[in-house]
Protein backbone atom coordinates (compact mmCIF):
# COMPACT_ATOMS: atom_id res chain seq x y z
CA UNK A 1 0.00 0.00 0.00
CA UNK A 2 1.44 3.53 -0.90
CA UNK A 3 1.52 6.60 1.42
CA UNK A 4 -0.27 9.14 -0.51
CA UNK A 5 -3.53 10.17 0.74
CA UNK A 6 -4.93 9.99 4.66
CA UNK A 7 -8.62 8.75 5.46
CA UNK A 8 -9.43 11.92 8.08
CA UNK A 9 -12.25 11.18 10.99
CA UNK A 10 -12.35 13.00 14.29
CA UNK A 11 -10.17 11.03 17.07
CA UNK A 12 -12.46 12.08 20.16
CA UNK A 13 -10.72 10.48 23.49
CA UNK A 14 -13.40 8.80 25.52
CA UNK A 15 -12.02 9.65 29.01
CA UNK A 16 -12.17 12.72 29.53
CA UNK A 17 -8.20 13.77 29.63
CA UNK A 18 -8.76 17.04 31.22
CA UNK A 19 -9.99 15.66 34.38
CA UNK A 20 -7.88 15.06 37.58
CA UNK A 21 -9.56 11.78 37.74
CA UNK A 22 -7.88 10.43 34.09
CA UNK A 23 -4.88 11.78 35.16
CA UNK A 24 -4.63 9.53 38.20
CA UNK A 25 -5.38 6.97 36.01
CA UNK A 26 -2.58 7.27 34.22
CA UNK A 27 -0.56 7.68 37.19
CA UNK A 28 -1.70 4.32 38.44
CA UNK A 29 -1.73 2.30 35.15
CA UNK A 30 2.21 3.53 34.43
CA UNK A 31 3.41 2.52 38.49
CA UNK A 32 2.23 -0.56 36.75
CA UNK A 33 3.28 -1.32 33.58
CA UNK A 34 6.34 1.34 33.04
CA UNK A 35 9.14 -1.21 34.11
CA UNK A 36 8.37 -3.61 31.34
CA UNK A 37 7.81 -0.69 28.87
CA UNK A 38 11.11 0.57 30.11
CA UNK A 39 12.89 -2.56 29.89
CA UNK A 40 11.89 -3.12 25.67
CA UNK A 41 13.03 1.29 24.93
CA UNK A 42 16.28 1.13 26.81
CA UNK A 43 17.89 -0.94 24.38
CA UNK A 44 16.69 1.34 21.69
CA UNK A 45 17.96 4.41 23.66
CA UNK A 46 21.96 3.10 24.10
CA UNK A 47 23.27 5.73 22.12
CA UNK A 48 22.16 9.39 21.22
CA UNK A 49 18.91 9.10 19.47
CA UNK A 50 15.98 11.33 18.13
CA UNK A 51 12.96 10.37 19.70
CA UNK A 52 9.22 10.85 19.07
CA UNK A 53 6.54 9.79 21.67
CA UNK A 54 2.63 9.68 20.40
CA UNK A 55 -0.41 10.38 22.93
CA UNK A 56 2.35 10.68 25.99
CA UNK A 57 -0.50 11.74 28.23
CA UNK A 58 0.89 12.79 31.51
CA UNK A 59 4.65 12.79 30.49
CA UNK A 60 5.63 9.78 33.11
CA UNK A 61 7.12 8.13 29.86
CA UNK A 62 8.54 10.74 27.87
CA UNK A 63 10.12 12.62 30.95
CA UNK A 64 11.69 9.18 31.42
CA UNK A 65 13.25 9.23 27.78
CA UNK A 66 14.06 12.67 27.69
CA UNK A 67 16.47 12.44 30.62
CA UNK A 68 18.17 9.15 28.15
CA UNK A 69 18.57 11.18 25.18
CA UNK A 70 18.11 14.59 26.24
CA UNK A 71 15.76 16.65 25.72
CA UNK A 72 16.06 18.49 22.77
CA UNK A 73 16.73 14.95 21.23
CA UNK A 74 12.65 14.27 22.43
CA UNK A 75 9.53 15.26 20.41
CA UNK A 76 5.86 14.78 21.73
CA UNK A 77 2.69 15.00 20.03
CA UNK A 78 -0.74 14.58 21.42
CA UNK A 79 -4.05 15.70 20.66
CA UNK A 80 -4.93 17.27 24.19
CA UNK A 81 -3.11 20.80 24.40
CA UNK A 82 -3.63 20.09 28.42
CA UNK A 83 -1.02 17.48 28.50
CA UNK A 84 1.01 19.45 25.94
CA UNK A 85 1.50 22.37 27.84
CA UNK A 86 2.06 20.39 31.05
CA UNK A 87 5.16 18.48 28.97
CA UNK A 88 6.18 21.91 28.03
CA UNK A 89 5.91 23.18 31.44
CA UNK A 90 8.31 20.16 31.99
CA UNK A 91 10.50 19.59 29.44
CA UNK A 92 10.95 23.13 28.13
CA UNK A 93 13.63 22.15 25.79
CA UNK A 94 11.75 19.59 23.85
CA UNK A 95 9.40 19.70 20.77
CA UNK A 96 5.69 19.17 21.87
CA UNK A 97 3.10 19.50 19.25
CA UNK A 98 -0.48 19.39 19.86
CA UNK A 99 -1.88 16.77 16.75
CA UNK A 100 -3.27 14.11 16.39
CA UNK A 101 -1.47 11.14 15.21
CA UNK A 102 -3.67 10.42 12.41
CA UNK A 103 -2.17 13.43 11.18
CA UNK A 104 1.27 13.16 11.39
CA UNK A 105 1.70 14.03 7.48
CA UNK A 106 -0.03 17.60 7.31
CA UNK A 107 1.81 18.83 10.61
CA UNK A 108 3.81 21.54 10.20
CA UNK A 109 6.02 21.07 13.00
CA UNK A 110 7.16 17.55 11.58
CA UNK A 111 7.52 18.46 7.91
CA UNK A 112 11.11 16.83 6.93
CA UNK A 113 11.49 15.20 10.07
CA UNK A 114 12.81 11.95 11.04
CA UNK A 115 13.39 9.89 14.31
CA UNK A 116 15.21 6.91 15.78
CA UNK A 117 12.77 5.98 17.88
CA UNK A 118 8.88 5.76 17.57
CA UNK A 119 7.36 5.05 20.60
CA UNK A 120 3.09 5.18 21.01
CA UNK A 121 1.22 3.42 23.98
CA UNK A 122 -2.55 2.82 24.79
CA UNK A 123 -3.68 5.76 22.11
CA UNK A 124 -4.37 3.13 18.10
CA UNK A 125 -7.14 1.99 20.27
CA UNK A 126 -8.89 5.51 20.26
CA UNK A 127 -8.25 6.14 16.66
CA UNK A 128 -10.57 5.02 14.18
CA UNK A 129 -10.08 1.47 13.18
CA UNK A 130 -9.65 1.60 9.30
CA UNK A 131 -6.97 4.01 10.12
CA UNK A 132 -4.78 2.02 12.09
CA UNK A 133 -2.77 0.17 9.40
CA UNK A 134 -2.19 3.45 7.88
CA UNK A 135 -1.00 4.97 10.31
CA UNK A 136 1.21 2.96 11.34
CA UNK A 137 2.21 2.83 8.08
CA UNK A 138 2.82 6.45 8.35
CA UNK A 139 4.80 6.55 10.65
CA UNK A 140 6.86 3.90 9.90
CA UNK A 141 7.38 5.17 6.53
CA UNK A 142 7.66 8.94 6.31
CA UNK A 143 8.97 9.85 10.11
CA UNK A 144 11.21 7.18 11.16
CA UNK A 145 15.13 6.51 9.81
CA UNK A 146 16.88 3.84 8.18
CA UNK A 147 17.75 1.47 11.38
CA UNK A 148 14.89 3.21 13.67
CA UNK A 149 12.68 1.40 15.64
CA UNK A 150 9.29 1.77 15.70
CA UNK A 151 7.92 0.53 19.76
CA UNK A 152 3.83 0.01 19.99
CA UNK A 153 2.02 -1.07 23.08
CA UNK A 154 -1.76 -2.03 23.43
CA UNK A 155 -4.02 -3.43 25.37
CA UNK A 156 -6.32 -6.53 25.31
CA UNK A 157 -9.39 -5.59 27.84
CA UNK A 158 -11.08 -8.95 27.49
CA UNK A 159 -8.49 -10.78 29.02
CA UNK A 160 -9.50 -8.71 32.60
CA UNK A 161 -10.96 -11.28 35.14
CA UNK A 162 -10.90 -11.49 38.98
CA UNK A 163 -9.12 -14.47 40.88
CA UNK A 164 -8.61 -15.46 44.31
CA UNK A 165 -5.74 -13.87 45.89
CA UNK A 166 -4.59 -18.12 46.90
CA UNK A 167 -4.70 -19.18 43.18
CA UNK A 168 -3.85 -17.09 40.18
CA UNK A 169 -4.80 -19.84 37.97
CA UNK A 170 -8.55 -19.54 38.66
CA UNK A 171 -11.10 -17.28 37.22
CA UNK A 172 -13.68 -16.15 39.37
CA UNK A 173 -17.21 -15.05 37.41
CA UNK A 174 -17.65 -11.53 39.71
CA UNK A 175 -20.64 -9.93 37.97
CA UNK A 176 -19.73 -6.48 38.35
CA UNK A 177 -16.32 -7.23 36.30
CA UNK A 178 -18.93 -9.02 33.67
CA UNK A 179 -20.67 -5.94 33.62
CA UNK A 180 -17.95 -3.96 33.05
CA UNK A 181 -16.61 -5.91 30.41
CA UNK A 182 -20.07 -5.71 28.45
CA UNK A 183 -20.19 -2.26 28.86
CA UNK A 184 -16.61 -1.69 27.27
CA UNK A 185 -18.47 -3.92 23.95
CA UNK A 186 -21.57 -1.71 24.12
CA UNK A 187 -19.07 1.14 23.84
CA UNK A 188 -16.84 0.20 21.09
CA UNK A 189 -19.44 -0.92 19.20
CA UNK A 190 -21.15 2.48 19.40
CA UNK A 191 -21.85 4.66 15.91
CA UNK A 192 -18.95 6.75 15.57
CA UNK A 193 -17.40 6.15 19.05
CA UNK A 194 -13.42 5.42 18.09
CA UNK A 195 -12.55 2.58 20.96
CA UNK A 196 -10.96 -0.59 20.44
CA UNK A 197 -10.14 -2.50 23.67
CA UNK A 198 -9.64 -5.48 22.27
CA UNK A 199 -6.65 -4.03 19.95
CA UNK A 200 -3.61 -5.76 21.27
CA UNK A 201 -4.67 -8.98 20.43
CA UNK A 202 -4.48 -8.91 16.58
CA UNK A 203 -1.88 -6.02 16.79
CA UNK A 204 0.56 -7.83 14.97
CA UNK A 205 -1.48 -7.89 11.87
CA UNK A 206 -1.58 -4.10 11.56
CA UNK A 207 2.23 -4.37 10.84
CA UNK A 208 2.06 -6.86 8.30
CA UNK A 209 2.67 -4.27 5.10
CA UNK A 210 5.60 -2.84 6.67
CA UNK A 211 9.00 -3.55 5.36
CA UNK A 212 10.10 -5.03 9.26
CA UNK A 213 11.56 -7.14 11.38
CA UNK A 214 9.05 -7.79 14.05
CA UNK A 215 9.18 -8.73 17.76
CA UNK A 216 6.38 -9.17 20.32
CA UNK A 217 6.34 -9.41 23.75
CA UNK A 218 3.26 -9.36 25.99
CA UNK A 219 2.67 -8.56 29.65
CA UNK A 220 -0.23 -8.46 32.25
CA UNK A 221 -0.26 -7.59 35.32
CA UNK A 222 -2.05 -8.33 38.71
CA UNK A 223 -3.90 -6.07 40.81
CA UNK A 224 -3.74 -6.53 44.11
CA UNK A 225 -3.97 -3.87 46.53
CA UNK A 226 -6.85 -1.56 47.01
CA UNK A 227 -5.30 1.38 45.25
CA UNK A 228 -4.44 -0.61 41.88
CA UNK A 229 -8.08 -2.42 41.84
CA UNK A 230 -9.31 1.21 42.51
CA UNK A 231 -7.91 1.85 38.27
CA UNK A 232 -11.41 1.02 36.76
CA UNK A 233 -13.29 2.40 39.12
CA UNK A 234 -11.32 6.00 37.91
CA UNK A 235 -11.77 4.84 34.11
CA UNK A 236 -15.47 4.60 35.06
CA UNK A 237 -15.30 8.25 36.56
CA UNK A 238 -13.24 9.77 34.06
CA UNK A 239 -15.40 7.74 30.78
CA UNK A 240 -18.71 9.05 33.01
CA UNK A 241 -19.51 12.02 30.58
CA UNK A 242 -18.63 10.87 27.62
CA UNK A 243 -21.15 7.75 28.71
CA UNK A 244 -23.91 9.50 29.56
CA UNK A 245 -23.36 11.92 25.89
CA UNK A 246 -23.67 8.72 24.33
CA UNK A 247 -26.26 7.09 26.72
CA UNK A 248 -25.06 3.69 26.55
CA UNK A 249 -26.29 3.46 30.22
CA UNK A 250 -28.20 5.69 32.80
CA UNK A 251 -26.24 7.47 35.20
CA UNK A 252 -28.00 4.94 38.22
CA UNK A 253 -26.22 2.53 36.19
CA UNK A 254 -22.78 3.66 35.48
CA UNK A 255 -22.72 5.17 38.92
CA UNK A 256 -24.28 1.16 40.64
CA UNK A 257 -21.34 -0.40 38.53
CA UNK A 258 -19.03 2.21 39.70
CA UNK A 259 -19.74 1.74 43.12
CA UNK A 260 -19.35 -2.39 42.99
CA UNK A 261 -16.68 -1.92 40.98
CA UNK A 262 -15.12 -0.14 44.47
CA UNK A 263 -16.22 -2.63 46.88
CA UNK A 264 -14.32 -5.41 44.88
CA UNK A 265 -11.18 -2.83 45.15
CA UNK A 266 -11.75 -3.13 49.11
CA UNK A 267 -12.33 -6.47 49.18
CA UNK A 268 -8.90 -8.39 50.07
CA UNK A 269 -9.49 -11.47 48.99
CA UNK A 270 -10.10 -10.53 45.32
CA UNK A 271 -7.35 -9.89 42.81
CA UNK A 272 -7.41 -8.69 38.98
CA UNK A 273 -5.73 -9.58 36.27
CA UNK A 274 -5.68 -6.16 34.37
CA UNK A 275 -5.67 -5.47 30.62
CA UNK A 276 -2.97 -7.50 29.00
CA UNK A 277 -0.98 -5.79 27.09
CA UNK A 278 1.16 -6.87 23.62
CA UNK A 279 3.89 -4.45 22.58
CA UNK A 280 5.33 -4.75 18.98
CA UNK A 281 9.20 -3.42 18.26
CA UNK A 282 9.46 -3.06 14.73
CA UNK A 283 12.69 -2.40 13.18
CA UNK A 284 13.42 -1.03 9.85
CA UNK A 285 16.29 -2.09 8.11
CA UNK A 286 15.88 -5.49 7.92
CA UNK A 287 13.85 -7.42 5.13
CA UNK A 288 10.25 -8.71 6.49
CA UNK A 289 10.46 -12.34 5.61
CA UNK A 290 8.27 -14.78 7.08
CA UNK A 291 10.08 -17.90 6.84
CA UNK A 292 13.41 -15.90 8.58
CA UNK A 293 13.34 -12.22 9.63
CA UNK A 294 10.28 -12.79 10.83
CA UNK A 295 10.65 -13.27 14.58
CA UNK A 296 8.77 -13.71 17.45
CA UNK A 297 8.99 -14.18 21.05
CA UNK A 298 5.90 -16.18 22.12
CA UNK A 299 6.20 -15.79 26.11
CA UNK A 300 3.17 -16.95 27.52
CA UNK A 301 0.62 -19.50 26.58
CA UNK A 302 -2.14 -16.97 25.42
CA UNK A 303 0.48 -15.69 22.50
CA UNK A 304 1.46 -19.30 21.82
CA UNK A 305 -2.27 -20.18 21.24
CA UNK A 306 -2.51 -17.04 19.09
CA UNK A 307 0.63 -17.45 16.81
CA UNK A 308 -0.49 -21.03 16.24
CA UNK A 309 -3.88 -19.75 15.16
CA UNK A 310 -2.28 -17.07 12.57
CA UNK A 311 -3.41 -14.18 14.83
C1 LIG B 1 -4.61 6.14 27.44
S1 LIG B 1 -3.69 7.60 27.30
C2 LIG B 1 -2.04 6.95 27.21
C3 LIG B 1 -1.02 7.91 27.71
C4 LIG B 1 0.42 7.43 27.65
N1 LIG B 1 0.78 6.98 26.30
C5 LIG B 1 0.70 6.33 28.62
O1 LIG B 1 1.12 5.25 28.21
O2 LIG B 1 0.50 6.56 29.83
C6 LIG B 1 -3.99 8.11 25.65
C7 LIG B 1 -3.25 9.39 25.28
O3 LIG B 1 -3.30 9.54 23.87
C8 LIG B 1 -3.79 10.84 23.56
N2 LIG B 1 -4.48 10.69 22.28
C9 LIG B 1 -5.73 10.19 22.06
N3 LIG B 1 -5.99 10.19 20.73
C10 LIG B 1 -4.89 10.67 20.12
C11 LIG B 1 -4.54 10.92 18.76
N4 LIG B 1 -5.42 10.67 17.77
N5 LIG B 1 -3.32 11.43 18.47
C12 LIG B 1 -2.43 11.71 19.47
N6 LIG B 1 -2.71 11.50 20.78
C13 LIG B 1 -3.91 11.00 21.10
C14 LIG B 1 -4.65 11.24 24.72
O4 LIG B 1 -4.80 12.63 24.82
C15 LIG B 1 -3.86 10.64 25.88
O5 LIG B 1 -2.83 11.51 26.28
Amino acid sequence: MSVTSTPTGSCRYIFNDESSLEKERLKRLNELYNENTISLLKPCLQRPVRVLEIGPGTGEIGSWIAKQVGQINYTALDTSAENIDTLRAMLPEAACISGSVTDVDKLDELKGKKFDVIFIRWVLAYIPKEQVEFTLKLLFDKLLNENGTLLCEECNVYKVHCITNDDARKRLDVKCYGEWLQLTRDVQSLEGVHADFEIGHGLKRHFASLNAEISVHTFQPILDSQYQKEIPVLAMKAAKTFLLGKKVRNEDELDQLTSRLAEVAIDPSLSVKYLKNRAIIAKKGEAHDEGNAYREFLNDKDLQQEGALGL
